[in-house]
């Protein structure tokens, strides 16, 4: 019997893998946990919905005993741009967070682990393009940081205490339902919602700044797929993953195309310096080869996708 726990479940990636793993598994065995003590109805109106701060390890340990937790996917974290800003707190959260996790998970039997990694391991001294899964790993972010560190602790889980603990590097994830916060790629979301208000955007990073993205389906996708793989084929435990590489520009004009007149200015600000050390494409040929990954999105079919989903939603009056 499968029983999950999602933290972070009213986040960008937790408020739609909730519903995609309620679907595959029933909704009362799905637990979504969050901080938000208001979260978004349908998370609440399709199973179980439990409040959960990630560094309160007795919280923690009290909500997996008491829902009989097998797996988790433990997706709450501070993302790269907030990170910048609030160092300690990316550390907390993030660190203490997925130590909770691991060792919760250890002494209660908890079975399996699913946690997103991101292309913020990588640094300035990796290779930008075509980065390779095996490669230089030093950030110059705390979320970074925080992310390198966390993927030593899944694989020291799974070599000492053979915990099923898999995970993704995630580029930045495109979506029209949940829109992310305090990220480097926001931008590339963002974008889509003033185009559907018909306002202007004000980009914070440069027209020529390539970073790899994943359009959400895709990213749920990778997911699924990379929880239901035969573990005798995981040559690794966290693996790159990507699904297009665009610039702002590129990605502009292709909105653009659909909706015309639609103006951006670029203001690059503190975010521009954490997308420069990021990769501009990904080499994602291992998770191709051990779980049959492959992409459906790439940038017109995402824009394309994208516009179609937020024009609904202000039709609905959402936006
Ligand atoms: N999208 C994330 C960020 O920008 C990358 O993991 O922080």
């Amino acid at each position: 019997m499968t029983k999950i726990l999602i933290t972070g479940a009213t986040g960008q990636i937790g408020s739609e893998l909730t519903l995609v793993l309620r679907e595959k598994y029933g909704g009362e065995n799905v637990v979504a946990a969050g901080h938000k003590k208001s979260p978004n109805p349908r998370l609440v109106d399709t199973g179980p919905f439990v409040t959960l701060d990630v560094t309160d390890r007795a919280q923690l340990e009290r909500t997996v005993r008491e829902h009989r937790i097998t797996e988790i996917y433990h997706l709450a974290a501070i993302l790269s741009a907030t990170g910048e800003q609030n160092p300690d707190l990316a550390w907390r959260v993030n660190m203490e967070g997925l130590y909770n996790v691991l060792e919760v998970a250890r002494q209660t039997g908890v079975r399996r682990i699913f946690w997103p990694s991101s292309i913020a391991v990588f640094g300035p001294k990796t290779p930008r393009d075509n980065t390779p899964q095996d490669t230089i790993l030093s950030p110059t972010t705390m979320y970074g940081i925080t992310k390198v560190a966390g993927e030593l602790l899944c694989e020291y889980y799974h070599r000492r205490y053979g915990l099923d603990v898999r995970g993704l590097r995630f580029p930045g994830i495109i979506s029209s339902e949940t829109p992310p916060g305090g990220g480097t790629t926001d931008y590339a979301v963002e974008i889509f919602y003033a185009a559907v208000r018909g306002e202007p955007y004000t980009c914070f990073v440069r027209p020529d700044t390539v970073l790899p993205m994943m359009y959400m389906p895709d990213c749920l996708k990778a997911t699924l797929r990379l929880m239901e793989a035969d573990p005798a084929r995981l040559r690794y435990r966290i693996y790159n993953v990507t699904g297009m590489s665009f610039s702002a520009e590129e990605l502009a004009r292709e909105i653009q195309k659909r909706v015309p007149g639609f103006r951006v200015q670029y203001k690059p600000d503190f975010r521009q310096h954490i997308a420069d050390s990021w990769p501009r494409t990904i080499d994602d040929s291992a998770a191709r080869e051990d779980w049959g990954w492959k992409p459906d999105y790439d940038l017109p079919k995402m824009v394309e996708a994208m516009l179609v989903a937020l024009q609904k939603r202000k039709e609905r009056g959402e936006l």
